[in-house]
């Protein structure tokens, strides 16, 4: 990404980030000192992605913090109560993508410590710029890993947007396009478009735009004709959540492009930091599934594209069965199959 844009940053006197809403036709940024923009901003997806939502989470909890602190109240008990509440607010925006959930238990448990209310803040603000720090340097490591899976001269496809407007560095599965490209791997990617939001038109072509990467846009509908032309090589796509036995949630369309890629035996990688698996869980089936309003596939913008009132279905994302998946790309290395056995205590 070029270093002119911010896609999120804590300054003393709030937070600034980019409203991914607008683009690619705006580059707009929101400062903030309040948390409740913060909230608003990770359910309207100006701030999305899994790795995303979790840093945003922990930067708007220092928000609130700042803001307590203001009030000049020192009890600590008063302020452990209210941060508490806060993070059940930011708990209950998106229920899919474990890295929100994964971040706010490390800032509980910070809070836990009976200290100042000031100190407390000073604690969150560090721990808050050391998880972005750390997810940065998982990305790169991802990259790193993933690169070697890519052959040269490949077509490779990719779903939603995994870069570093969903993480907090280069991205999760677009590290691994970054990195195949600037190793001069001569790939050519090809973006499904994500309806219904359109992560992959919006948000992957501009990226891979910013950094020269060859790419093709394509609908979603059109990625198992491409296989069967012999155009692509590799899919790999990131994810919001993984269970224990590998079953992969992630943006929805994800399942399909595997079942296609398993079909014409193409890999199937899913590139995501340990911090996206949620050991807790057996298997999908226990993956809560966010549903969206059923006006984001009715309506495009202010047009209506489908009649008035009419019934919809609209899960944000959809579990791949990990029987699908040839590997997990994370920033310790490559997991494969088993993945019962792989995916054991992935936690640092
Ligand atoms: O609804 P979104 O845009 O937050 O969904 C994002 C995705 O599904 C990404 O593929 C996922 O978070 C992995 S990104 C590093």
């Amino acid at each position: 990404m070029n270093d002119t844009i911010t896609v999120i940053s804590l300054t003393p006197s709030g937070l600034r980030f980019l409203d991914q809403t607008r683009l690619p036709r705006e580059t707009i940024m929101i400062d903030t000192a309040d948390y409740r923009i913060v909230i608003e901003a990770i359910r309207s997806l100006r701030l999305r992605g899994a790795p995303l939502i979790g840093i945003a989470a922990a930067y708007g909890l220092t928000l609130a913090a700042r803001e307590w602190i203001n009030t000049e109240q020192s009890d600590y008990d008063l302020f452990y109560d209210s941060m508490c509440s806060v993070c059940d607010a930011f708990a209950a925006t998106r229920p899919t993508a474990v890295n929100l959930f994964w971040t706010l238990g490390r800032m509980r448990k910070l809070l836990g410590r009976r200290q100042s209310p000031e100190t407390l803040t000073t604690v969150l603000e560090e721990e808050a710029r050391a998880l972005h720090a750390d997810d940065a340097r998982r990305c790169t490591a991802i990259g790193r890993h993933g690169v070697t899976l890519i052959p040269p001269h490949a077509g490779v496809i990719t779903h939603c947007n995994t870069g570093a407007l969903a993480t907090g560095g280069d991205g999760t599965a677009f590290a691994v396009l970054l990195a195949a490209h600037r190793q001069g791997r001569d790939i050519h990617v090809f973006a499904d478009e994500t309806r219904p939001l359109l992560q992959g038109a919006r948000l992957t072509m501009w990226e891979l735009l910013r950094h020269g990467i060859p790419a093709t846009l394509i609908t979603d509908g059109t990625a198992a004709m491409l296989m069967r032309q012999g155009r692509v090589q590799v899919a790999i796509t990131g994810a919001d959540r993984i269970a224990a036995n590998g079953d992969t949630a992630n943006k929805i369309g994800t399942y399909a492009l595997a079942v296609n890629a398993q079909h014409h035996g193409i890999p199937f990688y899913i590139a995501a930091p340990l911090s996206t698996m949620d050991m807790t869980l057996q298997s999908g089936d226990a993956i809560p599934i966010e549903e969206r309003a059923g006006e984001e596939i009715t309506r495009i913008g202010d047009t209506w594209i489908a009649p008035e009132g009419i019934d919809t279905y609209t899960p944000a994302f959809d579990v791949t069965p990990s029987e699908l998946i040839t590997g997990f790309i994370t920033e310790r290395g490559l997991l494969t199959p088993p993945f019962t056995e792989t995916l054991h205590d992935p936690h640092p």
